[in-house]
């Protein structure tokens, strides 16, 4: 497969041809996605909830993002690699938002960085791209702000809020986004406004009309024990089967199976001897 870009994922756009992202958190399932043969892999913050611990995508800092976006770089040779910017690691000012952008390029690898919302990131998503780093929008629920714009629903079930995601979207367009994420939005708006949309956009939870699709790496595999949003469909279901990996393991370390002789190394019984009659000396 060949190495994806900006200019690719716009082809496969006007091809008509669906663009498969994911996202990814470490080194092992970089590694997958590249195998599996993915358009984008993207370091999503959602790695604070997924990988770390948190309640939610606020607390992750830039120095965590930077560390597990730097394991699945190594991990990636095709994808087009994104980087997703935390919160309040660009929204003051644009100089901190291209100084973070930066890090996230230089310090990581990143092929380009996410940002969220409308309003004053459409600057911030301007001021990103005069510097020379790819910037993807993304519209729609915003996680990084939801608890103080309405929760966790899907945004844009009547025209008029439906119209306000539009608004969003078209501004980072022509704000110089290479393409936009669009969550939680109903089907039948993300169809009215795909014509208007000439970059692509990415879907999770906004319907078959959209340019690609995006799953969070632990939906997608049934890794996560959370409730799942309406959007989720598990590709897998690994929770149960790794939980009874790891189950097995200890219940064999605990009745002496594991390790048996075929897990351990040889040594000449002579050795042995010549060993034991060694420490007995000590
Ligand atoms: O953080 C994330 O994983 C995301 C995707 C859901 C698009 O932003």
């Amino acid at each position: 497969m060949e190495r994806r870009t900006i200019s690719s994922l716009a082809a496969q756009k006007a091809a008509g041809e669906p663009i498969a992202m994911v996202t990814a958190y470490d080194h092992p399932s970089a590694q997958i996605a590249e195998a599996a043969g993915v358009d984008v892999v993207l370091v999503g913050d959602s790695a604070a909830m997924t990988v770390l611990g948190y309640d939610s995508t606020v607390p992750v800092t830039v120095a965590e993002m930077l560390m597990l976006t730097a394991a699945v770089r190594r991990g990636l040779r095709t994808p087009l690699l994104v980087g997703d910017l935390p919160f309040g690691s660009y929204e003051a000012s644009d100089e901190l938002a291209v100084d973070t952008a930066q890090r996230f390029v230089k310090e990581a690898g990143c092929d380009a960085v996410k940002i969220e919302r409308g309003g004053t990131s459409v600057q911030r998503a301007r001021a990103i791209v005069e510097s020379g780093i790819p910037v993807m929008g993304h519209v729609g629920l915003t996680p990084q702000t939801a608890a103080t714009t309405g929760g966790f629903r899907a945004r844009g079930r009547s025209a008029e809020e439906a119209l306000t995601v539009f608004d969003s979207a078209l501004a980072l367009q022509d704000a110089g986004c290479f393409a936009l994420v669009f969550e939680a939005i109903p089907s039948a708006a993300t169809a009215a406004m795909m014509p208007r949309l000439h970059v692509p956009v990415i879907g999770i939870g906004a319907g078959p009309a959209a340019d690609g699709q995006v799953l969070v790496w632990h939906d997608l595999l049934g890794i996560y024990g959370g409730s799942a949003a309406r959007f989720v469909k598990h590709y897998a279901e690994l929770r149960g089967p790794m939980i009874d990996a790891v189950a097995g393991y200890a219940g064999e370390v605990r009745s002496h199976t594991y390790p048996g002789p075929e897990h351990g190394y040889a040594m000449p019984d002579d050795e042995a001897a010549r060993l034991r009659a060694l420490i007995a000396a000590r």
